[in-house]
């Protein structure tokens, strides 16, 4: 996972889900504007040695131990080669080595062909929470 700079922005907000996925994700370039004025928010553009592939929000705050996976797309053409897996096993590893971090929480939008099967395979169970139409999911961290 790399820093999303000014020479890569513009690749990174290219990046497209695959047909039928939009509703799943914001847009890149909607999620960094997000970002810019969210101060708890923290974003990687995922890659594959010198490609972007993808790209991963989170919403940390600290203070109240609150780690929520706000945003994770991988890019259609890159999708089932691992890349969404091992983008989402580094940032499990480095919320484990931050103090304090007991879970991480995300929603789903449920439906054909959405992410939940994938979250659930990483551990991921759902809490029955509905937020904003999104199934909300947990993965405990301590
Ligand atoms: C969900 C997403 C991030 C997964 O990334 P990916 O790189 O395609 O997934 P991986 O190749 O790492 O797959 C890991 C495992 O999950 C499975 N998987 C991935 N997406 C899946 C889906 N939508 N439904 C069921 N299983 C899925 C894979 O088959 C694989 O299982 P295996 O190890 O048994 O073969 C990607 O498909 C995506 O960007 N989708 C559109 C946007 C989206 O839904 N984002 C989540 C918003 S909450």
């Amino acid at each position: 996972m790399r820093e999303v700079t000014r020479d890569t922005v513009r690749a990174v907000c290219r990046l497209q889900v695959g047909p039928g996925q939009d509703g799943f994700v914001a847009p890149n370039a909607v999620s960094i504007a997000e970002a810019y004025f969210e101060p708890k928010a923290w974003f990687r553009a995922i890659y594959a040695d010198s490609d972007p592939v993808g790209f991963v929000m989170l919403y940390e705050d600290p203070e109240k131990a609150e780690y929520y996976l706000w945003r994770l797309m991988i890019a259609g053409e890159y999708q089932g080669r691992g890349y969404g897996w091992r983008a989402l096993r580094l940032v499990i590893d480095r919320l484990r080595s931050l103090p304090g971090v007991r879970e991480l929480l995300t929603s789903c939008v449920p439906g054909e062909g959405g992410p939940r099967p994938f979250y659930e395979r990483l551990g991921f169970t759902a809490t029955g929470e509905v937020d904003d139409g999104e199934e909300v999911l947990r993965l405990p961290l301590d």
